[in-house]
């Protein structure tokens, strides 16, 4: 048997410094430096200060990875990188990162796009074979693709305008919750009555499984506002039951698409049929429920990867350079980095996709 290939990982793309040593299926190190402090008085990633912030971090980021990974540049077979999609001064760092120490050490170069990172998880995490529907839902990010191999994807469906975690969070600040918006919403709504407003269901009327969820914060926010009028604030009882409102509509939508991307999915009869989730919205116990019950009833398996696989991280990076190298593909020192790189080139670009930002 081949020995497992032994890839360092570096990601730069958002807001996350992050480094991974990853050998073959098992993660042995895997560190990420957050920026959420540095960033909490803009509202959002500013991309100069996230640039220099990655710039700062990567060598002591890397370095603490392949401590605690216990190896040595010589150990490693590859360097892996974010080459995008994402903000381009935080790629560019990583990339010029990742060529520096692969000209000084002599190890091969691969880029690696985010969104294929995230998408090959469910291999890394459960060694998923191929074809198997994914499905990414972040703050920035809502898309179905079928993974048929580590660089062909099919994208059959997306937001149009925000990503469910986006939604998330605005309703909470709409609400007096804390951020990040998911977590909050999500405990509040444990006491809440979700039938209490009627919120809609966006495009689920319509075919397909396009989604979106700008409606439905414009939603929250009147049905808030009718409440202040008549009452002069909200009570916590009022923050709970428009939070579970609010929760119980994203989970109808994205439990209704995902029951049409399945169907599209299994015309393609896989040997094993397997459905993945990730994004930080995929930490939701109410969507993960949802979607547990419907993938049971379609004899297909539910794979949610561990959070921190799930989130941002460079692992993920990692385990895709592997999939590239074993193929026999590399990089050399002309590799860019690009702000945008849709995974499945074919289909048109979502008017959705990087709405908030790069942050995928
Ligand atoms: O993947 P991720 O860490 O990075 C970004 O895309 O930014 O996802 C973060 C998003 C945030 O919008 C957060 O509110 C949402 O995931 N999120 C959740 C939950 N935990 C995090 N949304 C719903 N329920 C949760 N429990
Ligand atoms: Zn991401």
């Amino acid at each position: 048997m081949n020995k497992p290939l032994t890839i360092l990982g570096i990601e730069s793309s958002c807001d996350d410094t992050a480094a991974a040593v990853v050998r073959g299926n098992d993660v042995l190190a895997s560190v990420v430096y957050g920026q959420t402090s540095l960033h909490a008085d803009f509202g959002g990633v500013v991309p100069e200060i996230a640039a220099r912030a990655h710039a700062e971090k990567l060598d002591h980021c890397i370095e603490e990875a392949l401590t605690k990974a216990g190896l040595a540049f010589t150990d490693l077979d590859g360097i892996a990188v974010t080459a995008g999609p994402g903000l381009i001064g935080g790629v560019l760092s990583g990339v010029m990162c990742a060529k520096g120490l692969s000209a000084a050490t002599g190890l091969p170069l691969i880029g690696v796009n985010h969104l294929a990172g995230h998408a090959l998880t469910p291999r890394l995490t459960d060694q998923l074979t191929y074809p198997y529907l994914m499905l990414l839902v972040s703050g920035g990010h809502c898309q179905f693709l079928i993974v048929h191999a580590h660089d062909q994807f099919t994208r059959i469906g997306g937001t149009i305008d925000d990503a469910p975690g986006e939604a998330f969070d605005k309703t909470a600040r709409l609400l007096g919750l804390p951020q990040p918006g998911g977590p909050s919403v999500e405990k509040a709504a444990e006491t809440g009555d979700a039938k209490r407003f009627s919120l809609p269901r966006p495009l689920l009327n319509q075919a397909g499984c396009d989604m979106s969820f700008s409606g439905l914060k414009t939603a929250i926010l009147r049905a808030r506002d009718s409440v202040v009028a008549e009452k002069g604030g909200l009570t916590s009882q009022d923050q709970a039951d428009l939070s579970a409102s609010f929760q119980a509509a994203v989970t109808d939508v994205l439990i209704e698409k995902t029951r049409r991307a399945l169907a599209t999915y299994l015309q393609l009869d896989p040997v094993k049929p397997a459905f993945a989730i990730a994004g930080g919205v995929a930490a939701n116990q109410r969507i993960r429920q949802g979607l547990t019950a419907l993938c049971a009833g379609l004899d297909t398996d539910f794979i949610a990867p561990p959070l921190r696989l799930c989130t941002d991280n460079a692992a993920m990076i990692a385990y895709a350079g592997i999939e590239r190298m074993a193929a026999g593909e590399a990089d050399d020192l002309t590799l860019s980095a690009r702000p945008r790189w849709p995974l499945d080139q074919r289909s048109a670009p979502m008017l959705g996709s990087g709405k908030k930002g790069a942050k995928a």
